[in-house]
């Protein structure tokens, strides 16, 4: 999720050659460029989408409802509240192996962050919320639905 035009996703395809890789962005800058990754790696589908809408998920999910591993990098370095939203809901849908997160803010976050709880999720995904789903109280959070 946010490839841009397409460097990361260039390196992924070329390692997970025998793999399919999807990729989604919502900018228009990423059209034209990501139509030449697909050329170049026919394992690689983009949508132009929202990854912050239920329907976004609900796609993916009808074509692959798991995934090996979850790329996450929407830029927002100081406002990773997004990121993080992002990350737990499609994360907690996909169940994915392995969930990789590009954001500067919840790097800092969690470096300067200290507990004597022991919290830890081994998988990609945060296991330690069992499938507690969206909270419904949280009006931010309208955007998403727990039908997956
Ligand atoms: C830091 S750039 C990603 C760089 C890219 N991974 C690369 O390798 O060059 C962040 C991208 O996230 C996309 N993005 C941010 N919010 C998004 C959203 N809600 N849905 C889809 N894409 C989003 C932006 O359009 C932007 O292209």
């Amino acid at each position: 999720m946010g490839c841009h035009v397409g460097n990361s996703t260039r390196i992924i395809a070329r390692n997970a050659f025998d793999g399919r890789v999807i990729a989604i962005d919502n900018s228009p800058e990423a059209v034209s460029s990501m139509e030449s990754v697909m050329n170049d790696y026919p394992q690689v589908e983009f949508t132009k989408a929202d990854v912050r809408l239920h329907e976004t998920l609900e796609e993916v999910y009808k074509k692959i409802e798991t995934c090996d591993v979850l790329s996450v990098d929407l830029g927002g370095g100081y406002h990773p509240d997004t990121t993080f939203k992002v990350y737990f809901i499609w994360s907690s849908t996909l169940k994915p192996r392995t969930t990789i997160i590009r954001n500067r803010g919840l790097l800092d976050f969690v470096r300067s962050s200290q507990t004597q709880e022991d919290i830890m999720s081994k998988e990609g995904w945060l296991e330690s919320s069992n499938d507690a789903g969206i909270p419904p109280r949280l009006k931010e959070l309208k955007l998403w639905s727990n039908k997956l």
